[in-house]
C-alpha cells in the first residue's frame, strides 16, 4: 500500500548524513563494486553502545571472503571527513557491528536547525496533488462506526499531505443516487411525510422499510451471492431484486423523474441530502474533521459522466457484451467488472470509474487515496485495473498516477464480532461519541477533584470542554493508532485511560510540558542554547530529530498509525527525561535554559503531530 514520495533532503536528519557518509566510505574501501551495499544503519538497541549501529560488514564480508571485523575496520579507516566530523570515534563490536555515537554538539546543532516553524518538515510540494476519498456516507442512513474510520483515516491522510505542502482534494463520495435512494424517497412521498421536518432517524427507518418491502426474488440473490462480487454489489443486486412490484415500480418511476430533473422530485431528494448532511457535518465538527459541502462529490455529481464513461470503454474495445450487460474483463481473473446492467442502467462501479477519471484528469491528482472498508477490496482492484487499462492514469508528463485503496478493518465488540448494540443493531456513530465524551468528562472532573491538580481551579464548563476533547481523542487515537487494515476491539475503558498508548496519555504528556513551561514563564526563566549532556537528553533529542522522517514515512506508507507510534515514543522519552533531568530547580542557568528549550521543542512537536490527527492538545488537564 505504499506510495513513492520523493524524499527531500533533510540536513538535520543525521541518519541520512550517516548513511551517505558510510556509503562513500564503503566505496573508497572496497571499490565501485560495493556501490549498492546498504550501510544497514539501525537505531541502537542499547544506548550504552551508541546511537546507531551499522551492520553492512556481515554481508559485505561474505561476498569478499574476509572476516567481517576486518571489513568493518577497512571501511572505518576510509571514512570521509564529513562523517568523522559528526561522529565520535567508531567502535567495532561483536562479529562486526559498527557502533556509532554522534557528537553532542552535532545533535544540538541539528535540533537548533529543526527549531523553525515547519519543525524540519519540508513543505515544498506545491506541485503535487492528491485526492482523498473519505467519509462516503449514504444519504438517508445513519453514520455508523465504519464511517468513523472512513472519515478520520481520510481526514488524517489529507492533513498529512497538507502538512507536507501538497494540494489536497477531499472527496466525499456520498451515496446519493440510484435505486436505493429512490426507493426511500418514493416510500416517504407515498406516506406524505413532511420532508421539511424529518430527522435522520426517520429517514433511516424509511430506508430500511423501503428495503424490506418484499424480497421475493431469492434465486437472483442467491446467484449474486454465489459470484462473490463483494458486499456492495450484492447489496445493489438485492435492491434490484427486491420484489413488491408496486413499490419497485414506484421507486423506478421516482428514479426516472429524479434522473430527468423533475423539479418537485429533485427538491425532495435535496431535502434528504440536507437532513443527512446536517448530521454528518455535526459529527465531523465533533471529530475535528475538516468536511464541508465543497468536498461533496457524491454519486449524483457523476450522473452525466456515466454514459461517456461507458462509451469510453466501448470505444477502446475494453467492454464486451455478456447476456445484454457490459463487462470489462481482466487477463487471468475470472471475475469481470460489470459497468452496465442489461436494462441499460449503470452501477456503483461505473460511478467509481467516472470519479477516478474526474480525480485524475480534472483535478490532476497524481495520487488518489481511497479510505474505504476492506470488504470493498475486490471492487477497487477491478476499478483500478480498468482505469489502468483505459489509460486514465497517464499524466501529461508521461508519468503514471497511482490509485491506492487503504482498506480498513472492522471495529469489533468485546465478543470479537462487529460492534452491535444489545438488540443487534449497528451502533450509530453519534451514540458512540456521546458515550466517549461522557467518559472523558467523568475522567477530567475526577482528576480536577484531586487537591493541587493543575485543573483544580477550573470551572465546570471548562472541565467539560477538556473532557470532551479527551473523549474524542480517546476514540480517534485508538482508531488511528491501530494498523489500518486490522480489526480492533472497541474498548472504551482502555481508550480513555491516561496510561499506555492512548490519546489521553499523549494529551497529558503535552499538558504536562505546557505546565512546566508556564511555571518557567512565571519565574522569568528563559530557554537558550541546547547542550546535550545526559543520556536522557540525548535520547530525547534524537527522538525529536526523527519527527520529519516519521511524518514523511506515515505519508508514503499511508499509515496514520506511524504518527501515533511516534507520539507515544516521544511522550515516553520525554517522561524518562523529565524524571532524570531537573528542569527548573537545582540546575545552573545554562542547563535550565537548554532543558527548557528541549521542553519547548517537545511540546511543539507533540502538538504538531496531534494536529495532523486533528486531536486537541489542551494545555491543562
Ligand atoms: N457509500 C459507499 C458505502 O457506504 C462508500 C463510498 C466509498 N467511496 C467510493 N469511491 N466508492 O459503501
Amino acid at each position: 500500500m505504499s506510495h513513492n514520495l520523493a524524499r527531500t533532503s533533510r540536513p538535520h536528519e543525521l541518519a541520512s548524513r550517516l548513511n551517505s557518509g558510510l556509503r562513500s566510505a564503503i566505496i573508497s574501501a572496497i571499490g565501485e563494486s560495493a556501490a549498492t551495499t546498504d550501510p544497514a544503519i539501525k537505531t541502537a538497541a542499547n544506548p550504552k553502545f551508541g546511537d546507531f549501529q551499522a551492520n553492512f560488514a556481515m554481508s559485505l564480508a561474505k561476498s569478499l571472503g574476509k572476516p567481517p571485523r576486518e571489513v568493518a575496520q577497512q571501511v572505518i579507516d576510509a571514512a570521509p571527513q564529513s562523517l568523522i566530523d559528526i561522529c565520535e570515534p567508531f567502535e567495532i563490536a561483536g562479529p562486526g557491528f559498527v557502533n556509532i555515537r554522534l557528537r553532542a554538539q552535532v545533535i544540538a546543532e541539528a535540533l537548533t536547525e529543526m527549531d523553525c516553524p515547519a519543525l524540519g518538515i519540508s513543505n515544498a510540494n506545491r506541485t503535487h496533488t492528491v485526492a482523498v476519498d473519505l467519509c462516503g456516507v449514504n444519504v438517508a442512513k445513519q453514520m455508523h462506526v465504519g464511517h468513523l474510520r472512513a472519515t478520520i483515516i481520510g481526514d488524517t491522510i489529507a492533513r498529512l499531505f497538507e502538512r507536507l505542502g501538497w494540494r489536497v482534494h477531499r472527496q466525499n463520495h456520498l451515496g446519493d443516487w440510484g435505486l436505493p435512494i429512490a426507493m426511500t424517497l418514493a416510500a416517504l412521498r407515498r406516506a406524505r411525510v413532511d420532508l421539511d421536518r424529518v430527522t435522520l432517524d426517520d429517514l433511516n427507518t424509511a430506508y430500511r422499510n423501503a428495503q424490506a418491502e418484499g424480497r421475493d426474488d431469492e434465486a437472483g440473490l442467491a446467484a449474486a451471492h454465489a459470484t462473490q462480487v463483494g458486499p456492495h454489489r450484492v447489496a445493489e443486486l438485492e435492491a434490484q431484486h427486491e420484489g413488491a412490484a408496486a413499490a419497485i415500480a414506484d421507486a423506478h418511476d421516482t428514479l426516472r423523474r429524479l434522473q430527468s430533473g423533475d423539479t418537485i422530485v429533485v427538491a425532495d431528494w435535496q431535502k434528504l441530502i440536507d437532513v443527512t448532511m446536517r448530521e454528518v457535518y455535526e459529527t465531523a465538527r465533533m471529530l475535528n474533521v475538516e468536511l464541508v459541502p465543497e468536498h461533496n462529490r457524491g454519486e449524483s455529481f457523476f450522473r452525466d459522466r456515466l454514459a461517456p464513461t461507458v462509451d469510453a470503454f466501448v470505444h477502446a474495445n475494453l467492454a464486451t457484451r455478456d447476456a445484454g450487460a457490459l463487462v470489462v474483463r481482466f487477463a487471468g481473473r475470472e471475475r469481470p467488472l460489470l459497468i452496465q446492467k442489461s436494462d441499460g442502467t449503470s452501477l456503483y462501479a461505473t460511478t467509481d470509474l467516472a470519479a477516478a477519471r474526474y480525480r485524475l484528469q480534472d483535478l490532476g491528482a497524481e495520487l488518489v487515496v481511497y479510505c474505504v472498508d476492506a470488504r470493498q477490496r475486490d471492487h477497487f482492484k477491478d476499478v483500478f485495473d480498468a482505469v489502468q487499462l483505459i489509460g486514465w492514469t497517464k499524466r501529461p508528463d508521461a508519468t503514471h498516477a497511482t490509485l491506492v485503496h487503504v482498506p480498513f478493518g472492522a471495529v469489533l465488540g468485546a465478543d470479537k464480532r462487529p460492534l452491535k448494540t444489545r438488540s443487534g443493531e449497528n451502533f450509530t456513530l453519534k451514540a458512540l461519541l456521546d458515550e466517549a465524551i461522557a467518559r472523558g468528562r467523568r475522567e477530567v472532573h475526577a482528576r480536577a477533584a484531586i487537591p493541587d491538580s493543575p485543573t483544580s481551579s477550573m470551572s465546570s464548563a471548562e472541565l467539560d470542554a477538556i473532557g470532551q476533547a479527551v473523549g474524542i481523542a480517546a476514540i480517534k487515537y485508538a482508531d488511528l493508532s491501530s494498523d489500518v487494515g486490522r480489526d480492533y476491539v472497541f474498548d472504551l475503558d482502555r481508550m480513555v485511560s491516561f496510561e499506555g498508548d492512548t490519546g489521553p496519555y499523549a494529551q497529558y504528556a503535552h499538558a504536562r510540558i505546557a505546565g512546566i513551561l508556564a511555571k518557567a514563564a512565571a519565574a522569568n526563566a528563559v530557554s537558550g542554547a541546547i547542550t546535550i549532556d545526559t543520556p536522557e537528553e540525548r535520547a530525547l533529542a534524537l527522538n525529536l530529530l526523527r519527527y520529519p522522517g516519521a511524518i514523511e514515512d506515515a505519508a508514503s506508507q499511508l499509515a496514520p498509525n506511524r504518527i501515533a507510534a511516534f507520539i507515544y515514543e516521544l511522550a515516553n522519552t520525554f517522561n524518562a527525561f523529565y524524571q532524570a533531568c531537573p528542569v527548573l530547580r537545582g540546575v545552573d542557568e545554562s542547563t535550565r535554559a537548554s532543558r527548557l528549550h528541549l521542553c519547548e521543542l517537545t511540546r511543539r512537536v507533540l502538538a504538531d503531530a496531534l494536529s495532523i490527527m486533528a486531536i486537541a492538545a489542551p494545555s491543562r488537564m
